[in-house]
C-alpha cells in the first residue's frame, strides 16, 4: 500500500540519538521505498509553546533542517519544510481545537511533565500542543507517522479529533485515521545516567544523552561514563529486560547495527560491560561523525538551507491548501476563499 508519511521535530537544538534512533532513521528509510509520499516537517510552531530566543529559534530551525538532510533525507524525495511557513497549520490547529475537549487535553502525559508542578503557569500553547500535532498530520491525509513511542499517546488523541471531525460535521473519512510507526527495537531510547528516564534535550545532564554533534571523543566518554549494573551481559532477553540500563545499551546497538537484540545477547553473553562499551561507541561514531560533519558543513551555507525550506514550504501548501479550504467549506466558513 502506499503511505503518506508525515512527521515532525522541534527545532530545540541538541538533536539527540533517541530523536534519530527513534525518528529520523525511520523518515529516511521510509523515503527510500518509492512509494511512500514522505513529508517531513520542523516544527517550530510546536518549540514556541515554551519561550524561545528570536535568533537562537532561527539557528535552531536550520539546524535541525541540516540534521534531517545530513541524515539522508533528500529534498527531492521528500518534503522538507518548516511549519510556520505553512499558515494552514496554525488555521488547522483552531478548527480542530473546537473540536476537541478539555477532558482529552487534560489527559496527556506530555503536558503533565511539561508544565510540572504549577499547571496555571504553562502556556495556554503548551495545553493545546497535542491539537497542532494533529492538525499537522490531519492535513496532508498522512496515513502514516514515523515517531518515538513517547509520542504515542498524541497520536490516540488525533485519531480521536479526526473521528470526532468526521462524526460532528457528517464527513465520513474525511479525515483518514493515522496509523504510528514506532522504531521495533528502540522506539524509546532511555538516558545513560537513568534508564527509567527518557533521553531528553531536556535533562539537565548533557550526560545522559549523546547528542548528534558531539565529537567522537565525546561521544566515546559518555558511553564509557553510561550507568550499568555489576553483572555481565545476560543470555535471555527475560534477564535483560530487569536492568534498565544494560537493557538500554543493548537496544542501542542493537538498533545502530540493525540487529536483533537475541543475535547482540548471542554475540556478547558472558562479557562485562568494559568489553562491550567501546564496541558501542565505536558504532555510534561510525554513524554519527559523518552526520555531525554533514551538519557543520550545511550550516556554512544558510542560503541553501533556505531555499530547501522555501521549496519544501511550496510544495506542502498545495496539499495542505486545498485541505484546509475543504473543512472551512464543511464548516460553512468558506465564502471568499478562491
Ligand atoms: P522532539 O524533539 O520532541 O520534537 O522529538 C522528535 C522525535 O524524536 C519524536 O518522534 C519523538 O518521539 C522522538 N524521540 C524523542 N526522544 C526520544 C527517545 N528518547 N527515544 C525515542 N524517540 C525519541
Ligand atoms: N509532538 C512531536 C514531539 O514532541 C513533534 C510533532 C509535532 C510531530 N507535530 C508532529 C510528530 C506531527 C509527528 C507528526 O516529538
Amino acid at each position: 500500500m502506499n503511505k503518506k508519511i508525515f512527521s515532525g521535530v522541534q527545532p530545540t537544538g541538541n538533536l539527540h540519538l533517541g530523536n534519530y534512533l527513534g525518528a529520523i532513521k525511520n523518515f529516511v528509510q521510509l523515503q527510500n521505498d518509492k512509494r511512500n509520499q514522505c513529508i517531513y516537517c520542523v516544527v517550530d510552531l510546536h518549540s514556541i509553546t515554551v519561550k524561545q530566543d528570536a535568533n537562537i529559534l532561527k539557528k535552531n530551525i536550520r539546524e535541525t533542517t541540516a540534521a534531517f538532510i545530513a541524515s539522508g533525507l533528500d529534498p527531492e524525495k521528500s518534503i522538507i519544510f518548516n511549519q510556520s511557513a505553512v499558515t494552514a497549520h496554525a488555521e488547522g490547529a483552531w478548527i480542530l481545537g473546537c473540536v476537541s475537549r478539555m477532558g482529552w487535553l487534560s489527559r496527556m502525559t506530555q503536558f503533565k511533565e511539561k508544565a510540572g508542578k504549577d499547571k496555571e503557569k504553562a502556556s495556554v500553547g503548551l495545553y493545546v500542543y497535542p491539537v497542532l500535532m494533529a492538525a499537522d498530520i490531519l492535513l496532508y491525509d498522512a496515513t502514516h507517522v514515523p515517531v518515538g513511542e513517547d509520542q504515542k499517546q498524541h497520536l490516540e488523541l488525533t485519531k480521536d479529533i479526526a473521528q470526532k471531525f468526521n462524526n460532528d460535521f457528517s464527513v465520513p473519512n474525511f479525515f483518514p485515521s493515522p496509523e504510528p510507526i514506532f522504531e521495533l527495537t528502540a522506539p524509546r531510547i532511555m538516558s545513560l545516567r537513568d534508564g527509567a528516564k527518557k533521553m531528553s534535550k531536556s535533562d539537565s545532564s548533557d550526560m545522559s544523552r549523546i547528542n548528534i554533534q558531539d565529537d567522537s571523543d565525546l561521544i566515546a566518554l559518555k558511553i564509557r561514563k553510561s550507568k550499568t549494573d555489576q553483572e555481565p551481559i545476560p543470555e535471555e532477553l527475560i534477564d535483560l529486560e530487569k536492568r534498565p540500563e544494560a537493557n538500554n545499551l543493548i537496544n542501542i546497538y542493537a538498533s545502530m547495527s540493525h540487529s536483533k537484540v537475541e543475535d547482540v545477547l548471542r554475540n556478547f553473553s558472558g562479557k562485562p560491560f568494559s568489553y562491550f562499551k567501546p564496541l558501542l561507541a565505536d558504532i555510534l561514531i561510525s554513524e554519527l561523525e559523518p552526520i555531525s560533519k554533514k551538519i557543520s558543513e550545511l550550516l556554512k551555507e544558510p542560503d541553501v538551507i533556505d531555499k530547501i525550506l522555501n521549496e519544501g514550504a511550496l510544495s506542502a501548501k498545495k496539499i495542505s491548501g486545498p485541505i484546509i479550504k475543504s473543512t472551512y467549506d464543511i464548516l460553512g466558513l468558506n465564502t471568499i476563499l478562491e
